[in-house]
């Protein structure tokens, strides 16, 4: 297609993306000069399908932050899809400036997401394929979903790998650190499944890259980063269920972050002792008889109970990663069934290394990467050996 040309009613005037099976342009009504329109124009056989499964998913949703359809004529050569013009620019052309977004402005963002994948959750579709490249943010600020269509029509494979750009130039891999682990199975998944690519468009989001995530994110409230978490957890019922469930989280987070602050400044604006010196003093010497108890009972004990389940989750660890007698080696659903971890339970080091474990079973299983991860193995494990040798444990 060549800017110039005319398709209908329409005369073309950008190309705004190239995909496998298509082209999507900005075009300009040629009865009413001014008025634009994108074209998804689709230029490979499996692209018409995408293009009718697309207008079906659009006309049974109606909302601000889902892109609107206009018509579809499949008759015609080449086949394509009008839809409305977002003036603005995607995520991705945000993220590739800004980097990172500070958390209120991305939690506003991708609450404007989780409403648009309501509205399609609603009807009983997914997106499947959200990443930053597919939220247009218009130039008022309004979050547009795009890029329906790879519903039922056309299952990517396992490992599918999206090619950007032209067809013979770099592949991407884009698309994977954004797919469910249920979908790089080569499963449909749920809707479920677009709520883990919102958890991962929130981490990048809120620490400037997809992968590897990375918990808790610096500088961000904890709360929030647990929001992540949730949301990315490998086995769906371990996530938000609905879109609702994770935008209260957010909010939530948010408001207990802002709550601290606002606390805390309201305390130091107070003037004055509003209670007698005694009551201090008493005050005083409960904390120190607290600290006091604390050590030298309840704070070894529990630093004792930190360092065997360390040990413990190690083990588990190191048996998941291990084929067991005549098995076949199925590291993914053995990490999966590790107990979940909680970070706060286990060294934080060896939680994040479970973490990228997973990670990299479920998404990026290039030999590079595994020999990364085995060497942070190995010197983690001589870091717990010093760490926790006082408790006669061995790693
Ligand atoms: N309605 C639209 N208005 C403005 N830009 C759009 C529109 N639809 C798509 N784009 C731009 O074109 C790119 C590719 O469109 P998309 O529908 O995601 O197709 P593809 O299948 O090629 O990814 C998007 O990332 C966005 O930058
Ligand atoms: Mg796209």
């Amino acid at each position: 297609m060549n800017a110039g040309q005319r398709i209908a009613g329409y005369s073309l005037l950008e190309k705004l993306g190239e995909g496998g099976f298509g082209e999507v342009w900005k075009a300009e009504r040629t009865d009413a000069p001014g008025q634009f329109v994108a074209i998804k124009i689709a230029t490979a056989p499996e692209g018409v399908a995408m293009l009718q499964e697309a207008w079906t998913l659009l006309g049974r949703v109606s909302h601000p932050n889902v892109l609107q359809a206009v018509s579809l004529d499949t008759a015609s050569v080449p086949p394509y899809l009008v839809t409305e013009f977002i003036q603005g620019e995607s995520l991705r052309t945000r993220l590739s400036r800004d980097r990172r977004i500070d958390p209120g402005a991305a939690v506003g963002l991708l609450d404007q997401v989780l409403a648009g994948l309501h509205a399609v959750h609603g009807s009983g579709d997914m997106h499947r394929d959200l990443k930053p490249e597919n939220v247009l943010i218009r130039e008022d600020g309004t979050v547009k979903l795009v890029d329906f269509g790879l519903g039922r029509a056309v299952q990517k494979p396992p490992g599918w790998i999206e090619r950007s750009g032209s067809t013979d130039g770099p592949a991407v891999v884009g698309t994977y650190h954004y797919m469910s682990p249920e979908q790089t199975k080569g499963q449909p998944g749920d809707h479920r499944s677009d709520l883990y690519a919102c958890g991962v468009i929130l981490h990048e989001m809120l620490c400037g890259h997809a992968y590897p995530i990375k918990l808790p994110i610096d500088g961000v409230p904890a709360r929030l980063s647990r929001v992540v978490e949730k949301a990315v957890s490998v086995r769906p019922r371990k996530r938000y269920p609905s879109t609702t469930a994770m935008a209260s989280a957010m909010r939530d987070a948010m408001r207990e972050a802002g709550a601290s602050t606002s606390i805390e400044s309201a305390s130091s604006h107070r003037r004055g002792w509003p209670l007698r010196r005694e009551v201090y003093l008493l005050m005083a010497a409960l904390l120190v008889l607290g600290v006091a108890v604390w050590y030298v009972g309840y704070g070894p004990r529990r630093a004792r109970q930190h360092a065997e389940a360390t040990h413990h989750a190690w083990q588990e660890l190191q048996t998941a990663l291990q084929p067991g007698p005549g098995q076949a080696f199925h590291p993914p659903s053995a990490l999966e069934n590790l107990r979940l971890i909680d970070s706060e339970d286990v060294d934080q080091r060896l939680a994040e290394l479970i973490q990228e474990w997973r990670w990299y079973y479920s998404h990026a299983r290039d030999p590079g990467a595994e020999n990364a991860l085995q060497e942070k193995d190995r010197r983690l494990r001589e870091k717990l050996n010093e760490k926790y040798g006082e408790y006669g444990l061995r790693f």
